[in-house]
Order: structure tokens, then C-alpha cells, then sequence
């Protein structure tokens, strides 16, 4: 495995991979890398010819106040991660590589980006879409793999990708979760073991919806009430937001016959958790 920390020694680690590769997946990460991210690696190495991970922290996706500085940051323990996955390159550059001085073009994919995680975080979507547009520029993968434990982020970079005509199929795979049912993500390293049995509220909340929509129910309304009975269980829990919206748009949805997503958000302790569950149309 080929590890590079500039841009030109990632556009020439991918030239060569071109040469012999039909098909180059990327998986793009922040590191602290866990089962979620394993996975796409793994969905990646069966479905393209070589597999280019990144990992870097991008500071334009955090605001001021966020956790950008305490982020956990495990480089070696990544790479050797990625390296036992049969990743072919590891892109790993400095803020400075990727944003230098004068840097001022921001991709700000509009609208879709107020939604959501975007009301609370409203620099985020602007952040992801213009970090995650330099990968696409710098790699030109075939395929790129992101998780739908990030559903906003996935539906910012369909539209993203399809507004600027990037050459390239964004995969989407399932969330990974811990055996008791915690979607798995960097920040439950922030959790102590009293927040992490409460962070457990936010997959019941989504377990106990599906089961309403199983048993029958299809308004929206209702099914919100139902989850937030279940989420004042662990009072301690600030809730960002219980929506139930069209998974690519994001708006509101009345019913979810025609399928849905059902996003929650909340504060546990230090951080900030998202969940979700995808409702198949009927
Ligand atoms: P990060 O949070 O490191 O996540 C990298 C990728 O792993 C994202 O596509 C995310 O959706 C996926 N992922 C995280 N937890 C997962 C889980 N439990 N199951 C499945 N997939 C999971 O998302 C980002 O980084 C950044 O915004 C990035 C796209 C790298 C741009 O900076």
C-alpha cells in the first residue's frame, strides 16, 4: 500500500494504478476508522480493480466551536487497518495541501444543503461538497463509496455530482452497527459508558418507528410522536431533530407510502450522534 500526502503523488499513484485498472473506487474518511468505514472499503476492493482511501480531517466542514481539534486522529492504526483491507493508495494530506493560501471556491450545493444537518451545522454541506469535489478532481475514481448513516450527505453529494456532471457512481452502503445496535461512528469514542447506554435511544427510536410503519401505520404525525415518547425515555439527550422526509430531497413528507427516511439527531455528553432507517416504498 502507497501512502501520499500531496496532491501530485496522488494523481501519480492513481496514473499508475490507471494503467493495468479498469475501475478505481475511492472511500473518502476522516480516519478513525471503524467497521462503517471498513465496510465501504470492502464493497470498494469487490466492485473495482483498485481501491484509493483519503483521510484527512477537513477543517471547512467543522465550525468554529466544533470538535475539529479533539477529532480522534489514529494515522498508523488507519493505515494498518486499510493496508490488512488491500487498499492500493492511502491519500492522506495536510490542511495546508488541500486549502492553501488564497484558497476561496467553495462548492455550495443550495437548498437541499439547509436541510437537515444543514440547519444546525450550516457550513457543513458547503464543506463536505467542496472537500469531497477536490477528491473527485484529484483521484477521478469510477465509483465512490459513502455510508447512509450520513443521509444528508449522501442525498448533497447525488445532487452535487449530478449538477456538475461528474463522471463517476456514487455507492451508497448500509449502516454498520454495534451489536447492540449504536450506529458505529468516530464520535462514540467521545461517549462515556453512562451517554453510550443513552445514546442507545436514538436506534430505538428508529426500531420502534418501522415497527409502527409495519403495523400499519403510514402519517408522518403520528409516527413522529411515537418517536419522540421514545426519545423523552433518556432525558438527558438534547435532541436536534426527529424528521421523516423524501431521502432525496430532504423535505418534510406527510406519509411514507412512497418510502421515506427517518433522520434523527441528538447531543449525547460531548457528541453529536446521527441515526437513520430508510422506509421502502409500499
Ligand atoms: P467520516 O465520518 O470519516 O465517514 C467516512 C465515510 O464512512 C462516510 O461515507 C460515512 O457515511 C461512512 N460511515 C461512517 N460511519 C458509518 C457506519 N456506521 N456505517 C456505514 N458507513 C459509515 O463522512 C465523512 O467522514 C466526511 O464528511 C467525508 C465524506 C470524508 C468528507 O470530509
Amino acid at each position: 500500500m502507497l501512502t501520499v500526502k500531496t496532491i501530485a503523488g496522488a494523481r501519480a499513484a492513481v496514473a499508475r494504478l490507471r494503467v493495468e485498472r479498469h475501475c478505481i473506487g475511492l472511500v473518502p474518511t476522516m480516519g478513525a476508522l471503524h467497521e462503517g468505514h471498513l465496510s465501504l472499503v470492502r464493497a470498494a476492493k469487490a466492485a473495482c480493480d483498485a481501491v484509493v482511501a483519503t483521510i484527512f480531517v477537513n477543517p471547512t466542514q467543522f465550525a468554529p466551536g466544533e470538535d475539529f481539534s479533539t477529532y480522534p486522529r489514529r494515522f498508523e492504526a488507519d493505515c494498518a487497518l486499510l493496508e490488512a483491507e488491500g487498499v492500493d493508495v492511502v491519500f492522506a494530506p495536510e490542511a495546508a495541501e488541500m486549502y492553501p493560501a488564497g484558497a476561496s471556491t467553495i462548492v455550495e450545493v443550495e437548498e437541499i444543503s439547509d436541510r437537515l444537518d444543514g440547519l444546525s451545522r450550516p457550513g457543513h454541506p458547503r464543506g463536505v461538497a467542496t472537500v469531497v469535489a477536490k477528491l473527485f478532481n484529484i483521484v477521478q475514481p469510477d465509483k465512490a463509496f459513502f455510508g447512509q448513516k450520513d443521509a444528508a450527505q449522501v442525498a448533497v453529494l447525488r445532487h452535487m455530482v449530478r449538477d456538475q456532471n461528474y463522471n463517476l457512481e456514487l455507492v451508497v452502503c448500509p449502516t454498520v452497527r454495534e451489536t447492540d445496535g449504536l450506529a458505529m461512528s468516530s464520535r462514540n469514542h467521545y461517549l462515556s459508558a453512562d451517554e453510550r447506554r443513552s445514546a442507545l435511544v436514538l436506534s430505538r427510536t428508529l426500531r420502534h418507528i418501522e415497527a409502527r410503519i409495519a403495523a400499519g401505520v403510514v402519517e408522518s404525525a403520528p409516527l413522529i410522536d411515537a418517536g419522540l415518547a421514545v426519545l423523552a425515555e433518556e432525558p438527558e439527550i438534547r435532541l436536534d431533530y426527529l424528521r421523516i422526509v423524501d431521502p432525496e430531497t430532504l423535505e418534510d413528507v406527510a406519509d411514507v407510502s412512497a418510502g421515506a427516511l427517518v433522520a434523527v439527531a441528538a447531543a449525547v455528553g460531548p457528541a453529536r450522534l446521527i441515526d437513520n432507517v430508510l422506509i421502502p416504498p409500499r
